[in-house]
């Protein structure tokens, strides 16, 4: 790139937040005009975080899930609507993102998962509510924000990992076994400080209180049998590796594993366990979400409300419990073979938003009980 493009790159990419609408419209002519589209296009490429236009036919997507799985879903709702989305994958750093692209902010919704991730963008005040008829019969009211400010699109259980070798049948049925002292040395879960664990321990406060999720977390630390470290796999490596009995992990990592092809190692560690869904004879399996939501900052977003309205109808929430081994979120979707094969099970009822209220509290339990220590 030589100097003078990229000055009139520079200058492009300042000015397109502010022109962006008519820069398309083809308003502009000229050598600026020219740098100025170079600098769209650059920025289409990667990201359109300089593009921050209204357009009929398009929405501007900030997605934490994978783009092999959104792929698919976007490319039915592009066909389907002639809408077509402009994803930007952010494994990190969305909320950090939008904070600071403000008002300007390209983004008309978010796709993240857990909870934690949907109450904390709504915490800072970036995302805006939503009515849809749709969205409300297509999801249980116990999965999305009361007052439409987040929508799950898919659900999956935090399970207990049970060794097929180790641990007798009826051994460990609860969240509260893992705490009892005769598990000592037999437990391995991720970090406590895990949005995934944060929630889990959330939907303890919501049932037994305070108190009572200090005192599960407390037993629950001591039972450990290393600390807490690595993703929801490698719990599942330890149990396979005689580390550890027992682990908690969420439902889809048992698909994924069984079915990797790229590290077939996972098949084994995945053959190695069975799946536990706790509490079943009382409050249910806590259950998460991955789910949508639109951004305060939306411009496109009746095509914002579209797409979630989409990807919570049957044929994308088919695609997802196909790709991801996700149950539906939608009642009637059948599920994925080998998820089918894991059993039926109640999952907790508290409502979601309700446990998110309650997540500032677990986190600050967390450092209370040294869990990670
Ligand atoms: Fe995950």
């Amino acid at each position: 790139m030589d100097r003078t493009y990229k000055n009139n790159f520079t200058r492009g990419i300042v000015l397109s937040a502010t022109l962006g609408a008519l820069a398309f419209t083809g308003t502009y002519t000229g050598a600026f005009a020219r740098a100025f589209e170079g600098a769209v296009q650059v920025a289409g490429r990667s990201t359109f975080s300089a593009v921050s236009s209204a357009r009929a036919d398009e929405v501007n997507l900030y997605s934490s899930r994978q783009p092999f799985l959104m792929k698919p879903l976007l490319a039915a709702f592009t066909e389907e609507t002639g809408i077509k989305v402009n994803m930007v994958y952010l494994k990190k750093g969305m909320l950090e993102r939008l904070k600071s692209e403000g008002r300007n902010s390209p983004a008309d919704l978010i796709l993240v998962s857990d909870i934690g991730n949907l109450h904390n963008h709504d915490k800072a005040g970036l995302l805006q509510p939503v009515t849809s008829p749709n969205l409300s019969a297509n999801i249980p009211a116990q999965y999305r924000h009361p007052s439409g400010n987040w929508f799950g699109l898919t659900v999956r259980a935090r399970v207990i990992y049970a060794s097929k070798t180790r641990l007798k049948a009826g051994e460990v049925t609860t969240y509260e076994d893992l705490a009892d002292p005769r598990m000592k040395g037999r437990v391995c879960i991720r970090s406590g400080k895990h949005v995934y664990n944060i929630s889990l321990l959330a939907s303890i406060v919501v049932a037994k209180g305070e108190a009572g999720a200090t005192a599960w977390a407390k037993g629950l630390k001591a039972n450990l049998a290393r600390r807490p470290q690595g993703n929801d796999r490698a719990q599942v490596r330890a149990v396979f590796e005689g580390e550890c009995d027992v682990a908690v992990g969420n439902t889809y990592y048992m698909g994924k594993m069984a079915t990797n092809k790229k590290d077939p190692i996972q098949k084994e560690w995945a053959k190695s366990v069975r799946i536990i869904f706790p509490n079943q004879a009382g409050r249910g399996t806590h259950v998460n979400v991955s789910g949508a939501a639109v951004t305060k900052s939306a411009k496109n977003k009746t095509n914002a409300v579209r797409l979630i309205e989409f990807l919570s109808d049957d044929a994308a929430q088919k695609i997802y419990a196909e790709q991801n081994f996700e149950y539906p979120v939608k009642a009637g979707v059948a599920l994925h073979p080998l998820v089918a094969s894991w059993g039926r099970f109640k999952a907790d009822k508290a409502y979601l938003s309700k446990i998110a209220n309650k997540r500032t509290t677990a986190t600050k339990l967390v450092d209370k009980v040294a869990f990670n220590n």
